[in-house]
């Protein structure tokens, strides 16, 4: 959600900038700009909608300048115009900038400063421009480490100054910034997938820091001005995996991914032989954990479906009670937790605003907290320090599908470990390991049925409604089934724990309200069948998800998708794929933008 590119080198700036906007589309973003410093001006060009429109106002200019900022925005305050678009300029264009977050106070901050300047823009981003300007008196770090010394909110910030030719300064608080290392050059992002054609070496900025970046050096310090020494850490994703691969969409991609990023998220964690997980990176001892007398899960959209299957397994297998929030909803709701408590904060991008602060909410209450995140160096697996990378590597479309199925998997090896220092047995860990080291195999004899799927996906695309249901350990996979619909092809659709349906929802099952139910070979197999049934009874069209050789399953069926039979708690792993391949392809059918579909972002980085 909204993302920044600088750069400063002695390369042309225009196509680096331009190409790193693309490279963070996947963001999400409604507006697009850039400004590159030349001849001691800054030329500023900015366009409404797709990159695609900022490079067609671009088209007769070429830019030579070697320095520039960029910006895609995401609108909060103000609407989607060019005027709203960043960079924004103050001292009548010799200063520009790039902002992400929000200044929370700037409807103060502005009163003041209308006396002496004109906005033109409804955003809190030029605010934050015209302090800055309102503070410059030859030092532009200086003037931006005052300007945020009055600012209440968060940033991730840019600015440049037609006076200093060799300078960007960045600054970082609550919105992530991570500074590309090259020879005579450096890049600074949202994140790292713009620099990494250039660069594997970064120095990520930490909340409260500010870095004066030259062509030569950066240095970096806080907003007293007291230096701060910073490593720099060495990224190991490449290039091509951030690219769509010969796939028509990152999302397909991704999903076709998943039996190869599975192992990457098993791999050197299993101890086969003792029948248990081994995860590094644990801020808590085997005492403390047999002690342990709650988990809890917080995270946000598919995150959250992947932490209610983990309910299932720490229950299982751990047998401490276990409870799955939304983290807006924990951060606001006086959590009940401690010192006995471990709380899983699971989260793709690792900057979803609300899981941060829910973390911070359960650190201030002396809770374990542990990490399942996926973006290294994000600024919640930085913050919790304890955890795992669950190695799904960069994830593109807004929609989550490989980050889900990797999530499932670590929070499944944490409860073998919790379940092994518990009442789990050495041959019962033994066979749930055996059975993940199974995944991928099964997970590709799902992913060669893609065609069959998209038939039956057609079938589907022109109903206005969908229930998906499941029971038990499905039924968290029924309610990401149903999320994964709307949001990329818009079509209203609800999930439902089958033995709900009758309390309801069962009122408005009709020929045309199809039901997508998952019926494997489970404990609740029966059950499960006779709710389909009643919606059978009512006229529903039926698309089935059963264990392969399930003849039996075709009874309720209309249409029916079969996937390899594994151990209960590992069935979402499996389940949850044919979902998210029926979901795009009636996206696809549908002609939906099925990347970034509408209205939503892939990082939400505000409440
Ligand atoms: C957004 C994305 C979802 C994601 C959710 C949580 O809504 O569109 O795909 O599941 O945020 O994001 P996180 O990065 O914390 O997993």
């Amino acid at each position: 959600m909204c993302g920044i590119v600088g750069y400063i080198g002695n390369k042309q700036a225009l196509p680096i900038l331009v190409q790193g906007l693309r490279d963070l589309e996947y963001r999400g973003y409604d507006s697009a700009g850039i400004s590159i410093l030349e001849d001691g001006k800054l030329q500023r060009v900015r366009a409404v909608g797709k990159i695609d429109n900022l490079v067609s106002k671009l088209k007769d200019q070429n830019y030579p300048g070697t320095l520039g900022i960029s910006h895609t925005r995401w609108a909060t305050h103000g609407g989607v115009t060019e005027e709203n678009a960043h960079p924004h300029f103050a001292l009548d264009g010799k200063i520009a900038i790039v902002h992400n977050g929000i200044i929370e106070n700037y409807r103060e901050l502005k009163k003041k400063l209308e006396k002496k300047v004109k906005f033109i823009s409804q955003t809190d981003s030029e605010v934050l421009a015209h302090l800055i300007g309102s503070h410059y008196k030859g030092s532009l770090a200086d003037a931006v480490r005052q300007a945020l010394a009055e600012v209440r909110g968060t940033y991730g910030l840019l600015a440049v100054h037609t006076d200093h030719p060799d300078q960007i300064i960045a600054a970082r608080l609550g919105s992530p910034l991570v500074i590309g290392v090259a020879e005579g050059e450096y890049f600074i992002a949202s994140d790292v997938t713009p620099m990494l054609a250039y660069t594997k070496q970064v120095t990520f900025l930490d909340d409260g820091e500010v870095a004066e970046i030259s062509r030569e050096n950066v240095r970096i310090s806080n907003l007293k001005d007291e230096l701060i020494t910073k490593g720099i850490t060495q990224i190991d994703w490449d290039q091509a995996k951030a690219q769509k691969g010969g796939y028509e969409h990152f999302m397909l991609k991704e999903i076709m991914e998943q039996p190869t990023v599975f192992e990457d998220a098993i791999r050197g964690r299993i101890n086969m032989e003792e029948g248990t997980a081994v995860l590094g990176g644990l801020n808590i001892s085997e005492d403390q954990m047999r002690e342990l007398k709650r988990i809890m899960i917080i995270s946000g959209g598919t995150a959250y479906y992947a932490g209610l299957v983990g309910k299932y397994a720490f229950e299982r297998l751990a047998q401490i009670p276990c409870e799955v929030d939304f983290s807006s909803e924990f951060r606001y709701r006086d959590p009940i937790c401690d010192k006995k408590t471990l709380v899983y904060a699971v989260s793709q991008s690792g900057e979803t605003a609300d899981t941060i602060m829910a973390v911070r909410e359960a650190k201030r209450k002396g809770a374990h907290v542990r990490g399942i995140i996926n973006v290294v160096g994000s600024t919640i697996a930085r913050e919790i320090g304890a955890g795992s990378y669950i190695h799904a590597g960069p994830e593109m479309a807004v929609a989550s599908t490989k980050a889900y199925t990797n999530m499932v998997a670590l929070l499944l090896l944490n409860a073998i470990q919790l379940g092994r220092l518990k009442h789990v047995t050495q041959a019962t860990g033994k066979r749930m390991l055996e059975s993940l080291l199974q995944i991928p195999a099964k997970m590709n004899e799902i992913l060669k049925q893609a065609d069959e799927i998209k038939a039956i996906a057609k079938k589907y695309a022109q109903y206005k409604n969908f229930f998906f249901l499941g029971r038990g350990v499905n039924y968290p996979v029924a309610l990401e089934g149903s999320l994964k619909l709307k949001e990329i092809s818009y079509i209203h659709s609800e999930g439902y724990a089958g033995g709900e349906m009758k309390h309801g929802p069962l009122a408005l099952v009709s020929e045309e309200f199809p039901v997508v139910a998952i019926l494997t070979r489970n404990q609740l197999y029966e059950k499960m069948k006779s709710n389909i049934q009643e919606a059978r009874a009512r006229g529903a069209r039926t698309l089935i998800i059963a264990t392969e050789g399930d003849i039996e399953a075709a009874e309720v069926a209309d249409d029916i998708i079969f996937v390899p039979k594994t151990m209960e708690l590992l069935e979402p792993l499996l389940n949850t794929i044919p979902l998210q391949l029926f979901a795009y392809y009636i996206a696809v059918e549908l002609g939906r933008d099925v990347d970034r579909p509408r209205n939503l972002a892939k990082s939400v980085t505000v409440e």
